[in-house]
């Protein structure tokens, strides 16, 4: 994404050989996106970056209609590992296993190393994990105890355990996972599936982490609308927790996003740095987006509100996207999309 270098399918990086920065997906103009006959995860698959996928579950997520006119909730937790990151990960390890890694490395605030542990598990390809020391501890025992990744926390935030993960997969050579350009095409289909059950969606809201899944709905709505799919595009809202704030930071002053101080309970989300950071802002100027902040507390109330109504356990950077839908006047019919329950 920076010096414009092109690849194909078979280049097994994840990191442009010239500049080392992010690579993107780019699909033949003529793949238009239509609806599938069933709305499973892997109904998708046409749309995803070609390779011969071993079909793991994950995905095909339902929508329950809230108790609250207009609100609809995307409910992620109940994806193989609670987390929407099942999807990209689905990719990711599907590449890494085409390529014929037998390692693969991430750097994660615990539910992408959950869910990359999962997976490479699966397809018999060892794990390496870097986590910030103030990362959860019950999700380090998830990543650890469950499925024998070999984890190393890092002195430092999100950040620096993405320097550490660069370092290790250029030194070992394991395949670089974590918020990259296919792990981007897995979470697309958070999109396609919601669309294809509300078919028409007034906004839609999502936390924001390192950005990817942001970016990813960004893109797919884009592509969608572009393939006449949908009739108008909803307005997308990103969401940061008020102690990790550098999208918001950079969507207002109109300024790259420079890395920012984290303090935040919402550990999912507790990013100083979004990757996918500029990709987002760019996307959200150009379809007509926002992002916008919530507290810890507006979280935990949100979280103790969805266990006593519906009986979903949800963790707190999850459902930032509830406590962003109390604080904006939204007009007509609203995703808000819980993204995790690893509490
Ligand atoms: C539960 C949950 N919600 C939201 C996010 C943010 O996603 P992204 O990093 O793609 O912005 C994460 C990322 O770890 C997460 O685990």
């Amino acid at each position: 994404m920076r010096c414009r270098e092109k690849y194909d399918g078979s280049f097994a990086s994840q990191i442009c050989g010239k500049c080392d920065s992010l690579l993107n997906v780019i699909y033949d103009e003529k793949h238009r996106f239509s609806y599938p006959k069933e709305n499973l995860f892997w109904s998708y698959e046409k749309f995803f970056p070609e390779c011969d996928y071993k079909h793991f579950k994950a995905g095909g997520t339902n929508i329950i209609i809230a108790d609250e006119d207009g609100l609809y909730l995307k409910v992620e937790t109940t994806n193989p590992t609670r987390s929407f990151k099942d999807r990209g990960s689905l990719i990711e390890i599907n590449k890494a296993a085409e390529y014929g890694y037998r390692e693969v490395v991430c750097a994660s605030t615990g539910n992408m190393a959950y869910s990359i542990a999962h997976f490479s598990k699966k397809f018999g390809i060892k794990a390496k994990v870097f986590i910030s020391k103030n990362a959860n501890k019950d999700k380090e025992m998830l990543i650890r105890g469950t499925h024998d990744a070999d984890l190393t926390e890092v002195n430092g935030d999100f950040t620096d355990a993405q320097s550490a993960a660069i370092k290790y997969s250029k030194e070992k050579g394991a395949f670089l996972t974590g918020d990259y350009c296919y792990r981007k095409e897995g979470q697309k289909t958070v999109i396609y599936e919601s669309m294809y059950d509300l078919r028409s969606v007034d906004n839609i809201i999502l936390p924001v982490g390192n950005s990817t899944l942001l970016a990813g709905a960004l893109e797919a709505i884009k592509y969608m609308k572009q393939s006449n799919a949908i009739k108008s595009v909803p307005k997308i809202i990103g969401v940061e927790a008020e102690g990790a704030k550098p999208l918001f930071e950079a969507f207002k002053s109109g300024r790259p996003v420079s890395r920012e101080k984290v303090n935040t309970k919402a550990d999912a989300i507790a990013v100083g740095f979004p990757t996918f950071g500029d990709e987002s802002i760019r996307l959200l100027k150009e379809l007509g987006g926002e992002v916008v902040t919530v507290t810890d507390k507006e979280m935990e109330n949100e979280q103790e509100k969805l266990r006593k109504m519906y009986g979903i356990e949800a963790e707190l950077g999850g459902v930032a996207s509830i406590a962003a839908y109390r604080r904006l006047s939204n007009e007509g019919k609203t995703l808000a999309v819980i993204t995790g329950g690893n509490v």
